[in-house]
This record gives C-alpha cells, sequence and structure tokens, in this order.
C-alpha cells in the first residue's frame, strides 16, 4: 500500500497550524488520532496542537518522545508501539509525527508497520524537517551497524510545515536546515539561489516570511524530485549533492564540531571545486557557493586539521551508497544544474577533499 500512496504536496505559512491542521486531519477520516511529539517543540507548539485535536472532536492521544539518534531505535520503536497499542490505536488511526526529522523518521515507520500499516501525518518542526525530512515518504529507525538501514517508503497522507514554529528552534539546528537548502538551489532552483543572495543574513535564520520562502522553495525541489522517482531509482540521486564528500567530512570531525548540514555545506564546495577542476563548471560559479555559505553562516573551513589523504580514502570508501569499489559524485554545473559522475575513486575524491579545505 505505501508505494502506491500518493505524495503529499506539503502546506506551508506563518502560524497556521491551529487553522490548517484539524482539516488535514479529519479529511484523512480517521477512527482517532495518535500523536507522537518531541518534547523540546512542546513550549512552540504544544498549545496551538493541543486547540487543533480538540477541534477535531476526534479522539486523540499524546505520547511525548525524546528525540535523538540513540532513540531512533528498533527498541525505542518496539516500545512506543506498545504505548501507543495501550493508548487504544487501531488500524483506523492517524499517527502524527511533531517535530524534527528524528520524529517524524520514527512516527512514520511506526505507521508503516504498526498492524501492517497505517495512515500517518507529518508536522516538521526543523527547517531540515521542512526542507528534507518529512518530505518525500523515507521512514527508519537506526541500526547498531549504521543509520537509517531499517526503513520502508510510506507516504505521510499530508504534510504541515508553520514555519513559526522555528522561533525556537537553535542556532546550529538552522545551519543543518540551510546546507539542505542551499543543495536544493544547486539541484534545481537558480530562483532559490537568488533569494538566499538577496535576503539579509540575519533574515534568513528568523521564523518569518524569508525563512518561509527559503524553505518552501527547497521543500518544492524535494517534491519535484521524489515525484519523478518515488522509489529512489534514477533522479532522487541528485538529492545526495555534497553528501559523498560530507558523510567523510562529518564521520572525521563528529557531530560535535560538524553538523550534518554543515558537513554537507563543506561537500557543496567540493563537489563544485571539482567541477571546475574537471572542466564542467566555471570558476565563477564555485565562488558564487562559497559566497552562499557565507551568507548562510555555514563554515566554509574545515574545523581544526584535515584528515591525511588515506583517512579520507578510507572514509569515502565505507559509503553506503558506493558501488563496488567506485563512488557516483554529484556535480553542481551551473545554478539549478548538476550531472552524475560514475565511478569515481574515493582516492581521488580525498583529494578533492584535500585540495578544496586543505
Ligand atoms: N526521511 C528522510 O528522507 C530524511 C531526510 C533527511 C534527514 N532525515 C533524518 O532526519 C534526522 C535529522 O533531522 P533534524 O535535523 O530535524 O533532527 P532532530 O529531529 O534531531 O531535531 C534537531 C533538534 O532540534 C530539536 N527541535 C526540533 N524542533 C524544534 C523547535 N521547533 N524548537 C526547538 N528545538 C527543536 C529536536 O528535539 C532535536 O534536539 C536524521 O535522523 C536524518 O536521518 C531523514
Ligand atoms: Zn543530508
Amino acid at each position: 500500500m505505501s508505494e502506491a500512496a500518493p505524495l503529499a504536496r506539503p502546506v506551508f505559512g506563518l502560524r497556521i497550524l491551529e487553522r490548517r491542521l484539524p482539516q488535514l486531519m479529519r479529511r484523512v477520516e480517521p477512527t482517532g488520532i495518535w500523536v507522537l511529539l518531541d518534547r523540546k517543540v512542546e513550549p512552540v507548539l504544544g498549545r496551538a496542537l493541543e486547540r487543533a485535536l480538540a477541534a477535531t472532536d476526534l479522539p486523540h492521544r499524546v505520547i511525548r518522545f525524546t528525540a535523538s539518534e540513540k532513540n531512533k531505535s528498533l527498541a525505542q520503536l518496539e516500545k512506543l508501539a506498545g504505548r501507543f497499542l495501550r493508548a487504544g490505536a487501531d488500524r483506523g488511526g492517524l499517527i502524527l509525527g511533531v517535530g524534527g526529522g528524528i520524529t517524524t523518521d520514527v512516527a512514520g515507520f511506526l505507521a508503516a508497520t504498526l498492524m501492517r500499516g497505517c495512515a500517518w501525518g507529518a508536522v516538521p518542526t526543523t527547517l531540515l524537517g521542512m526542507a528534507d525530512a518529512a518530505i518525500g515518504g523515507k521512514t527508519a529507525v537506526n541500526l547498531p551497524e549504521g543509520k537509517n538501514l531499517l526503513g520502508a517508503f510510506h507516504q505521510p497522507r499530508f504534510v504541515l510545515a508553520d514555519v513559526a514554529s522555528l522561533r525556537t528552534l537553535p542556532d546550529r539546528e538552522w545551519g543543518c536546515g540551510l546546507g539542505e537548502v542551499l543543495k536544493s538551489g544547486m539541484i534545481a532552483s537558480p530562483a532559490l539561489l537568488r533569494r538566499i543572495e538577496s535576503t539579509p543574513p540575519r533574515a534568513i535564520r528568523r521564523a518569518g516570511a524569508e525563512a518561509l520562502a527559503l524553505a518552501k522553495a527547497a521543500a518544492g525541489v524535494k517534491v519535484k524530485i521524489v515525484a519523478a522517482d518515488p522509489l529512489e531509482g534514477g533522479e532522487r540521486k541528485l538529492l545526495n549533492l555534497g553528501h559523498t564528500f560530507g558523510h567523510a567530512l562529518e564521520t572525521a570531525a563528529g557531530p560535535r564540531k560538524l553538523a550534518h548540514g554543515e558537513a554537507v555545506g563543506l561537500g557543496l564546495l567540493c563537489a563544485a571545486r571539482m567541477a571546475v577542476d574537471t572542466g564542467r563548471a566555471r570558476p565563477v560559479y564555485a565562488a558564487q557557493v562559497l559566497a552562499l555559505l557565507q551568507r548562510c553562516g555555514l563554515p566554509s573551513r574545515y574545523p581544526g586539521k584535515l584528515p591525511s589523504p588515506a583517512e579520507l580514502t578510507r572514509l569515502i570508501g565505507r559509503d553506503k551508497k558506493k558501488a563496488g569499489k567506485t563512488v557516483d559524485v554529484i556535480l553542481p554545473i551551473r545554478p539549478g544544474r548538476c550531472e552524475i559522475l560514475p565511478g569515481q575513486q574515493p582516492r581521488e575524491l580525498a583529494a578533492v577533499i584535500a585540495a578544496t579545505l586543505g
């Protein structure tokens, strides 16, 4: 059933939760609503959420969740499934995930598997969630062997992004989301890049109209790509722009020094450099990418001493997306346009990182 469900177009706005959420939930015609709520977002939207639930006149229960990669686990999923069932969840119910990407990934996977699948909706509350994680129907938990290794494609019935809920988002989390927003612009939206260039840096990281426009445009890119390739056969690979380099840097530095979106930002820089060095992009484009990173307040240098080429080669070779011993990289060739370059040697990609960030 999950593959067949249509891709939900996200609903975006400022202070729209209380008005729009009841309609969206009722449209699913559920027997009741079971909410997985990220504890940290309770201060910013707990009351509006409670009023939205009450306005549906449907039975509902809120189950609180502490969002962490450690809790994005099978053990937690089992506990949560038990709590949802004891709270009366049934196959006709609606599961609502309210929080960042961790919470919506867990809520979505719970919905994909609980009683062989029930409907779910997503209310992303991080920029990353709004622009990326809550869109596309990929749901998962982590295994000790790696992140997101146990999951399912299960489209949410709706995605409601109220940018007002970003009011309490920590600065670091803004950076994380902006790395992916920039990535989306580079993949498919020159207009999004121009918008970043014309928005005052202060306004980029504020829960207002400017951030709304950026998040919405980035989500639009993801929706378009996922619609063309729902099960990740081809075009969806473009969404990995910056990630082959980024993952290696993220692992090398550790999450405290380099968060995922920040590492992706550095990865974008490396990819742009490689595109220039292989004659696919003009040098002015790499300079523009650097300026965009800086405008978003993202790091443009590696924090500390760059690992040795041998260590970087090892980290790139470990990337789970590798086919055989070589790696496919996505190269940005001009604003809004990328190319997939298959069959690259990890050693050569490590050299690109050293040349860009060394
Ligand atoms: N399914 C997909 O396609 C997809 C795509 C990208 C990322 N992801 C997943 O998403 C996760 C990362 O998402 P994330 O960055 O949103 O992480 P997250 O859910 O951990 O949220 C980041 C932090 O911000 C807090 N938070 C959330 N909303 C807040 C708010 N409004 N105010 C204050 N604090 C708030 C959270 O409690 C958490 O501490 C990863 O697990 C990643 O694997 C999934
Ligand atoms: Zn990413």
